[in-house]
């Protein structure tokens, strides 16, 4: 396998508070290849946030604090990194998309500025340049009249017009890695599946690897080739996009799929939707075991004192499962 772009090995990120250690992130590795979109699925409070700003180093502190691990940028790590360095690679060599446009844009300076800003941070250009750079930015991701945006302030753009700014401005730099954490929430539906497929036509022509967070397995089937099951801070299913739907493994990922509604468009009437019982479990003080074992249907006493390791169970399909393992796995 070529090297990874973005390599992120045993990632532990924990947050220290007045009532315990929280767990954000506990073991997590994976990686993103050249050109890749990832996608990282999982429940509100899972750790998809967490891990997206472990990866630009930052995390709240003091509170929070990558406890272990690496993560390496084609090789470099960048825990290693001073923070002055890591400025230069951030919106540089990795960018970030967030959910809410509203909160990275800065509401007194016109989108031209800001665009401006970023160019010349990071590429040292001349302001013509940067301006017509920006300009064209605009053009690529879709927005009519560029050099009228240009002077316009975010208050006067709609969410969805916001939102392909936000995304100008992380490809502006051609950047190796774009992280988009949830970048499509805040959208109606039908704006959503237009900055979707932005996304992913920019990702293809421009070569980027990005990784795609989202709480909805619907979006990642659109946009990614391959994604991460995360559940209570840890890693428990990985495969590529198609392997995972036709043969979904975890009983957590069953459940998400199960609980779905676009997957389920067939829905006659009197059908309904299936939640998954029960709470994910604190992650102030989680059960020893497989995390999801408090709601899962299968479980028994081994998943409630041994964490199941991840497994490979088919080609590029791993599963951290006693109970979907290997079948030796199975056995023990
Ligand atoms: N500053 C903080 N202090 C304490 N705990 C935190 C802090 N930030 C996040 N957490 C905890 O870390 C865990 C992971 O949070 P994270 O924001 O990564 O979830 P998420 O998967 O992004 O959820 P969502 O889908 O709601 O965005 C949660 O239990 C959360 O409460
Ligand atoms: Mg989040």
């Amino acid at each position: 396998m070529e090297t990874p772009i973005l390599q992120i090995d045993d990632l532990s990120t924990h947050f220290f508070t007045r009532d315990g250690v929280v767990r954000a992130v506990d073991n997590l590795t994976c990686h993103v290849g050249a050109g890749e979109a990832l996608g990282i699925v999982g429940e509100s409070g899972c750790g998809k946030s967490v891990t997206s700003l472990s990866v630009m180093r930052l995390v709240q502190s003091p509170s929070g604090r990558i406890v272990n691990g690496a993560i390496r940028l084609q090789g470099r790590d960048l825990l290693a990194l001073s923070e002055k360095e890591m400025r230069e690679i951030r919106g540089n060599e990795i960018s970030m998309i967030f959910q809410e446009p509203m909160t990275s844009l800065n509401p007194v300076l016109s989108i031209g500025c800001q665009l401006i800003e970023t160019i010349r941070r990071h590429r040292g250009v001349s302001g013509k340049e940067a301006w017509q750079r920006a300009v064209d930015m605009l053009r690529l991701v879709q927005i009519p009249e560029p050099d009228q945006r240009m002077r316009e302030y975010p208050h006067q753009l709609s969410g969805g017009m916001r939102q392909r700014i936000m995304i100008a401005m992380a490809f502006a730099c051609d950047p190796k890695v774009l992280i988009a954490d949830e970048p499509t929430t805040a959208l109606d539906v039908t704006i959503q599946a237009q900055i979707l497929a932005l996304m992913s036509d920019l990702q293809k022509r421009l070569g980027t690897a990005v990784v795609l967070i989202t709480h909805d397995l619907g979006v990642v089937a659109e946009t990614c080739q391959r994604v991460i099951v995360m559940y209570a801070g840890r890693k428990v299913e990985e495969a590529d996009v198609g392997d995972l739907f036709d043969r979904p493994r975890h009983p957590y990922t069953k459940g998400l799929m199960a609980s779905m509604p676009h997957l389920h468009r067939g829905l006659g009437n009197g059908q309904r939707l299936k939640e998954i019982p029960g709470m994910v479990p604190s992650l102030l003080d989680p059960p020893p075991g497989c995390r999801f074992a408090g709601r899962c249907a299968h479980a028994t006493a081994l998943c409630t004192t041994e964490e199941p390791p991840l497994t490979e169970t088919g080609p590029r399909h791993w599963v951290a499962c006693w109970h979907t393992g290997a079948p030796a796995e199975v056995a023990q």
